[in-house]
């Protein structure tokens, strides 16, 4: 059976951190998004997780820490870059990719022998990890290629009788994944865009690229209908749906659009998601999940260019589409 435990309340989680910390499983809250906890030094507790996540094997977990002495047991060969990256980002929507230590069985990593590491920005989750006292995995709480979860409500929904524990810490601040980095020949290689920008560790004098992350999952975005990007200047927006519109009566459409386009359009669409630009990351998931419960043949997606957190959100926006743009 799960058991609920909700920290705006002030549940007691010391036997939920025993019985995580002896195997159990956790669906927990952190700043980016809700993960699936266990203990990472357990391999029979680690298969679990790709059990009830539905996940490969040989796609490796994060793994979350509370301090830099719980990273120094896991990890090894910490660097002058590793270093600077985690004084100015940690604790953090940062995950650093480490050589790993053999403490960590093979199966939280894949068989890779690498394995990406943060300490949460959350203080809650770190307070949960350090009760816990060893390290934990941090794979987004979803069942794998569905979407990644921010509200516990929709955690108990899915994981309900599949995990020991669902703990609600509340919506996640930030609403999005960490952004990943690995560390090669110097250059910081941005594997997957989060909250944490290309600037942001440009600033710190070092030299950042973006790359991939090698086993990637681009079904994690899946709205299970159609999507197409609208990537035109602002003039033009109105215009391109328009169109758009009129020359596809035989399918039900629906815009993931601004506040300010929702009178113009939505008489005109069978659903009209209204996102605020100001606030898209955090509310990024639910937008996707209310266009996923929606019975749409194609999603039109005003493109975003206002903020700081435009290039990510686009990041996000194009694996949502496919890369399908008009
Ligand atoms: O914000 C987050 O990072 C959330 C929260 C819950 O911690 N977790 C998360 O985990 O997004 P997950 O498993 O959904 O995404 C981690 C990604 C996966 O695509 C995995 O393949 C990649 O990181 N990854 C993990 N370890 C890696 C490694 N050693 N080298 C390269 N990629 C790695
Ligand atoms: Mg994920």
């Amino acid at each position: 059976m799960t058991k609920l435990i909700d920290l705006k309340k002030n549940d007691n989680i010391e036997e939920c951190a025993k019985c995580i910390k002896n195997g159990g499983v956790m669906i927990f809250p952190t700043e980016t998004v809700y993960g699936i906890g266990t203990n990472a030094l357990d391999k029979e507790a680690v298969d679990k997780i790709f059990t009830v996540k539905g996940r490969k094997s040989d796609n490796p977990l994060i793994v979350l820490v509370s301090n830099t002495i719980m990273l120094d047991k896991i990890v090894s060969n910490i660097n002058e870059i590793h270093r600077k990256l985690i004084e100015n980002f940690w604790p953090g929507p940062l995950t650093i990719i480490f050589d790993k230590k053999d403490v960590l069985p093979e199966n939280v990593t894949g068989g890779f022998d690498t394995v990406g590491v943060r300490i949460p920005g959350n203080s809650l989750t770190r307070k949960i990890i350090e009760k816990i006292g060893v390290p934990i995995t941090a794979p987004s709480a979803n069942i794998s290629g569905k979407l990644s979860i921010i509200d516990a409500s929709i955690a108990y929904r899915e994981f309900n009788g599949k995990v020991d524990y669902i703990i609600d810490g509340g919506l996640s601040d930030i609403g999005i994944e960490s952004t990943i980095v690995k560390v090669e020949d110097g250059i910081v290689k941005i594997l997957r865009c989060g909250s944490i920008l290309k600037e942001d560790i440009e600033k710190l004098g070092i030299e950042v690229e973006f790359s991939s992350i090698p086993s990637r999952n681009n079904k994690h975005y899946d709205i299970e209908s159609d999507a197409i990007v609208v990537t035109v200047e602002d003039k033009d927006i109105i215009h391109k749906i328009d169109e758009y519109i009129s020359n596809n009566t035989d399918k039900k459409i629906g815009i993931i659009g601004s506040c300010k386009n929702y009178d113009v359009f939505s008489s005109r669409v069978d659903k009209y998601i209204k996102f605020d630009e100001d606030n898209i990351m955090k509310n990024l998931y639910n937008i996707l999940n209310e266009a996923k419960e929606a019975d749409i043949d194609v999603f039109l997606i005003e493109s975003v260019k206002n903020t700081n957190e435009s290039q990510v959100i686009m990041n996000k926006l194009m694996q949502v589409s496919n890369n399908k743009i008009i």
